[in-house]
């Protein structure tokens, strides 16, 4: 368990729609959450429910629709949806009470108020896409005054025969930072190990790719480093000149890591990366995470479509539903007092090594419309102890607490 409460990784009220023709497919539906520095945080649902898509929002492959991802208190996901539907209710509005206004005093005051609502939602606009566009310009300006500050008062000190070697590694160092981006201190694991990696490049190519892309150009360093990382997830070097082909499943699993490892990331989504494998080699690449985590203090987004996989590894559990966050507790707390029905059925099929119990265990079905009336009171997430969070109405609220009690 963290010991330190800072937050890495903030997702807030996180929309991500995809057209479908006229309609839209709400595939993340005002999702929050918050990552600790240091945590393992496990999202589960099933097929479908939104988590890659959530993965995938958070390192920036889409513009978001609406809501806000902030990674290390800097905004580098802000979508607008949320802005342009304020304006659009406060035109309605305006509109409707205008028509039955007569009062010239009145009027004047609705439209002041109108226009200063449009003002507002244009001013959050502009910054929402100044974010999402702009945060890795100035994260580089901040890299590069740092580099700055580092270098140039080492290279004033140092002896003349010195000063051409870190004036060297002053140059590359400034290059990378001038390329460097926010986006890439979060590293994906793929869930497919096979369509992620590209068949036409070696191993070694595969790895260094971000490496490269930072901007890095010393081919010892790069071999260096590829070397280090592939001995670090278990394999050898040798084989760095094969194809992705010529490995296993589980192999390759671990290519994926040494691909993510090597941008020396703060957070790492991981997204079903076992799921693909047999389950013996599951083991080894969740040991694998979970020794790379100590040993760098990673923070890891464990994305898996059953709880049995997270339930050892994760500090804090998020379950996903259709878009939704339907519950969000510890581990713990959520295998002890599951409250949600989706979460009880999820539970309910885990099988546990004790043929007594097997026997006896039934599956519960989980049915939306037969577990809830939304139809009057309307859910969203309530904090019902400290730390666990539930999507529910009012009335649902009631129940849980009793249930709690
Ligand atoms: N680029 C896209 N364009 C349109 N629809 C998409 C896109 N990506 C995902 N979807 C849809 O969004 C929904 C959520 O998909 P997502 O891949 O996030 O699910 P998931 O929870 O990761 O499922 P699985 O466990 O099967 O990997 C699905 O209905 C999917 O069809
Ligand atoms: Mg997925």
């Amino acid at each position: 368990m963290p010991n330190n409460e800072e937050v890495l990784l903030k997702v807030d009220h996180l929309c991500q729609y995809f057209k479908m023709g006229s309609s839209e497919l709400k595939a993340v539906d005002d999702v929050s959450f918050d990552i600790k520095k240091g945590e393992v945080f496990g999202l589960v649902g099933e097929s479908g429910c939104g988590k890659t898509t959530t993965g995938r929002s958070i390192i920036k492959i889409y513009d978001i629709t609406s809501g806000d991802i902030f990674f290390k208190g800097i905004r580098i996901g802000a979508g607008v949806r949320s802005y342009k539907n304020k304006k659009r209710e406060a035109k309605k509005e305006y509109l409707e009470n205008k028509s039955k206004e007569t009062d010239p005093a009145k009027l004047a005051a609705m439209k002041q108020e109108y226009k200063a609502v449009v003002s507002e939602q244009n001013k959050q606009i502009k910054a929402a896409k100044h974010d999402q566009k702009k945060c890795d310009k100035e994260y580089q300006k901040k890299r590069v005054v740092e580099v700055k500050e580092q270098y140039l008062p080492m290279i004033e000190k140092a002896s003349e025969s010195e000063k051409s070697s870190i004036r060297k590694e002053y140059n590359n160092e400034l290059r990378k930072a001038k390329k460097t981006k926010l986006v890439t201190q979060i590293q994906m694991i793929f869930q497919d190990p096979i369509a992620s990696l590209d068949p036409r490049m070696t191993v070694r190519e595969i790895i260094s790719e971000g490496l490269i892309i930072q901007g890095e150009r010393n081919k010892e360093v790069i071999n260096k480093k590829v070397y280090e990382m592939l001995e670090l997830v278990g394999l050898v070097r040798e084989h760095a000149s094969r194809y992705p082909h010529e490995f296993s499943g589980g192999q390759r699993q671990r290519i994926g890591v040494a691909r993510s490892i090597i941008m020396n990331p703060e957070l790492i989504i991981a997204d079903e990366p076992v799921s693909a494998l047999d389950v013996s080699i599951q083991a080894q690449v969740i040991n694998l995470l979970n020794d790379l985590r100590k040993q760098f203090g990673l923070t890891i987004m464990f994305i898996a479509h059953d709880l049995s996989v997270v339930k050892y590894f994760s500090d804090r559990i998020g379950v996903m539903y259709f878009g939704k966050m339907v519950e969000l507790a510890t581990s713990e707390e959520l295998f002890k007092n599951p409250l949600h029905p989706y979460t009880k059925s999820l539970l309910s099929a885990i099988p546990l090594p004790d043929p007594d119990y097997e026997k006896q265990r039934k599956r519960i079905v989980y049915n939306p419309l037969e577990s809830h009336d939304y139809s009057v009171s309307k859910p969203s997430m309530h904090e019902i102890t400290p730390g666990h969070l539930i999507y529910c109405n009012d009335e649902e609220l009631e129940k849980y607490r009793t249930e709690l009690k």
